[in-house]
């Protein structure tokens, strides 16, 4: 309470220095050489006036604001310098201001900030803030200019429609951030891993990456569907789409995509080109488990062998491989496949391994989300850019059987025509 009146005093007598001296020139310059005296009299009522309305405004200022003024000094956010005389001193954390339209509240230390103080008192402030029990709240910590840290408030939204509006020219749409859609240039796209436990949300945000990818057609080759244990990935009948639902199949598809990637590397090397500069080639494979499960060991051994390579240069050829799958372990899809798959998504899970090995550690996830990954609603996910390993909190959209269908449809008529 000290600390806040001590706060309050200061920044008072500051605004209202500023406001005397304001007035006082403006006054100054007005009556120009009027007696000192004379000026008092006549503008005394004007100064007290102006006076209360800064005293005013700083007590409503600092009531509204209470909890954040009192929060670097509640937990303990400050900066300490040693002098030459080893006697220390404290440089304590401010609250400098709250942006209404991005809900965002900056603080400032005159030396320097302490981001990582911030990131491991995440649980106080939500404390502090009044969040601990409204859990689809979000907080996020950044630094901001020099000396600042910014602490956004925000939410996801739970479940939502998937629009039409959300097909972009050269983009994949991926879902909504804190800051609205996100779109992946096409040239950003890699090879990818999502995975996350069954009724999670994979396969309704592999068919809503085919739709971007269908809308794209005109930058893409042909698309290749894998899947041996459903047939969802059938229903396209496109031109530019196949389907294949037996190990030899997809056997033999690979070796034909592999073929592909060397023959365009090969005309790559003869003009000089460090990216090819022609279609794409994409192949999604949904539920990769089932084919580690096969018995036929020579030729699981065949295909995985392909897919690995086609993970390691297929980006610069644009072939590509995006995979999805429950669990990411050894016995559902290769290390060394994983370990080549640049970007990755992370849907609902409560195995360790599948987080660990897509996103990172504990830590790196509770910097992204308060919601433990294992509570994850149907269509939250962390994806983790291929290129810059930018971690991004999403929601993805619904897309019910309809509206698939109907978008298949349209497809159809432009594609098949
Ligand atoms: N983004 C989403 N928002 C809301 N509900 C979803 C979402 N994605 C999927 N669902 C629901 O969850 C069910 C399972 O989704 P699915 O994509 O098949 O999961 P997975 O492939 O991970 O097993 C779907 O039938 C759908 O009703
Ligand atoms: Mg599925």
């Amino acid at each position: 309470m000290l600390h806040l009146l001590r706060l309050f005093l200061f920044d008072l007598s500051l605004c209202l220095a500023v406001l005397i001296w304001g007035l006082f020139s403006v006054i100054s310059i007005a009556e120009n050489g009027a007696a000192l005296s004379d000026l008092q009299q006549k503008y005394q009522y004007l100064f007290l006036l102006c006076g209360l309305v800064v005293f005013i405004d700083r007590v409503i200022y600092y009531i509204r604001y209470y909890r954040l003024h009192i929060l670097p000094y509640s937990l303990k956010l400050y900066n300490r310098v040693n002098d030459e005389k080893k006697e220390s001193k404290i440089y304590l954390d401010r609250f400098k201001r709250y942006d209404k339209k991005t809900n965002t509240y900056y603080f400032k230390n005159r030396l320097a900030i302490d981001k990582e103080a911030y990131i491991k008192a995440k649980q106080q402030i939500i404390h502090l803030l009044g969040f601990e029990d409204k859990k689809e709240i979000e907080i996020e910590i950044k630094a901001y200019n020099k000396k600042e840290i910014a602490i956004r408030v925000y939410k996801l939204p739970k479940k939502f429609d998937w629009h039409i509006h959300l097909l972009k020219d050269k983009h994949i749409y991926l879902g909504h951030s804190k800051d609205g859609a996100i779109f992946l240039p096409l040239e950003d796209l890699t090879s990818s891993i999502t995975c996350g436990e069954s009724g999670a949300g994979k396969s309704n945000f592999l068919n809503m990456l085919i739709l971007s990818l269908l809308h794209n057609s005109s930058y893409i080759e042909h698309l290749d569907f894998i899947d041996l244990k459903g047939v969802e990935l059938s229903r396209y009948k496109l031109n530019n789409t196949s389907f294949t639902d037996n190990l030899e199949g997809v056997n033999d598809l690979l070796q034909e995509l592999k073929d592909e990637m060397n023959s365009r590397f090969k005309q790559m090397k003869e003009k000089g080109d460090l990216i090819y500069d022609g279609k794409y080639r994409i192949c999604l494979i949904d539920e990769i488990g089932t084919i580690s499960t096969h018995h036929d060991k020579k030729l699981k051994e065949q295909i995985f062998n392909n897919l690995i390579e086609l993970g390691q240069k297929g980006r610069a050829s644009r072939v590509l491989i995006m995979v999805f799958s429950q669990k990411i372990d050894s016995t559902n899809i290769n290390t060394n496949l994983l370990t080549n798959l640049q970007s990755s998504c992370l849907y609902r899970t409560s195995s360790q391994y599948n987080i660990q090995n897509s996103i990172g550690l504990q830590e790196e996830v509770e910097e992204i989300t308060r919601t433990r990954v294992q509570d994850f609603p149907k269509g939250r996910m962390i994806f983790k850019h291929g290129l810059t390993s930018e971690k991004i909190l999403l929601q993805t959209p619904y897309l019910s059987q309809e509206l698939q269908y109907d978008m298949i449809k349209y497809f159809r008529s432009w594609i098949n025509k």
